[in-house]
């Protein structure tokens, strides 16, 4: 008798981004929204991505989910180079291995809270069972109430809520969400992020989360910092006691990154009015 293959997913130890660069055209412009970026992520593992407001978050996790082809470079998903997967076996892929939650939340305002969580399920023909986890998903993030409303009689942060609800219906082993505290209090957004770290912890799930906030940072097992579209510091969250002291190791990468563009540019910091 032989053995059931094994799940990449488990057995390949990596997400890996290699030399990845994304170049948008706006209008007459051209906007290099990531360049260079390497980037690995240990199965298992806690990685949050911070950076300034257009630093390319939001860009490299398109990438890392497939939504978006790098302009050069490649990414490599359990093993699966996504460059060579067409359209269609991309959606299905992102389908059964990913779990994704939009900045945006990407609700579709016609459907029940209930239906907008389940409808990855559905769409994937395997929805029997779906009702028990949602109400469960439902119930550890606070909205077992808010089901049968649509997302317009929702506040923001219930749709974001729902938004991670839906992403996690799957239980897929990668979760990569957009920052998805952005809207929160502070006590839902801690819950969120404990519940983001059993999914570590306790299921062996990946996680990438985007967010500007040093308290969601420290959650992480790794920070990886952004600045116009390169990584310009990576280092591990558990370096620091709490997101004070993450957030002054932040904010340092942030100034040493700047005065090392400056002196790059031939333009000293010290000549700069502040
Ligand atoms: N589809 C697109 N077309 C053109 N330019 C884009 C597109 N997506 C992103 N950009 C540009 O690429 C850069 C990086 O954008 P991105 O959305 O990745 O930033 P971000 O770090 O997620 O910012 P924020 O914190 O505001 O969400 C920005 O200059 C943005 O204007
Ligand atoms: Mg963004």
């Amino acid at each position: 008798m032989t053995s059931a293959p094994s799940d990449p997913l488990t057995t390949d130890p990596l997400t890996v981004v290699e030399n990845a660069s994304k170049r948008f055209r706006q209008g007459n412009r051209e906007v290099d929204a990531l360049q260079g970026v390497d980037l690995r992520v240990q199965a298992g593992s806690f990685v949050a991505v911070m950076g300034a407001s257009g630093s390319g978050k939001s860009t490299l996790m398109h990438l890392m989910a497939g939504l978006t082809r790098p302009s050069t470079g490649t990414i490599t998903v359990a093993g699966q180079d996504l460059a060579e997967l067409s359209d269609f076996a991309m959606t299905d892929f992102r389908r059964r291995r990913i779990g994704l939650v939009f900045q945006a939340f990407n609700l579709i305002p016609a459907l029940t809270a209930a239906d907008n969580i389940l409808l990855p399920l559905r769409a994937a023909g395997n929805a029997a069972g779906g009702e028990q986890v949602m109400e469960e998903l439902a119930t550890r993030l606070g909205i077992r109430e808010r089901l049968s409303h649509r997302p317009d009689s929702l506040s923001g942060g219930e749709q974001q809520r729902v938004a991670i609800a839906r992403a996690l219906i799957t239980d897929p082993a990668i979760v990569l969400a957009d920052e998805p505290t952005g809207s929160l209090d502070s006590v839902t957004s801690e819950s969120i992020c404990e519940l983001l770290r059993d999914l570590c912890d306790q299921q062996q799930r990946t996680i990438v989360v985007v967010t500007h906030e040093p308290s969601v940072a420290v959650w992480a097992d790794q920070v990886v910092v952004l600045k116009d579209g390169r990584i310009v510091d990576q280092f591990s969250a558990r370096e620091h006691d709490d997101a004070q002291a993450l957030a002054a190791h932040y904010q340092h990468t942030l100034g040493a990154a700047a005065q090392h563009s400056e002196s790059v540019s031939g333009v000293s910091l010290d000549h700069v009015a502040c």
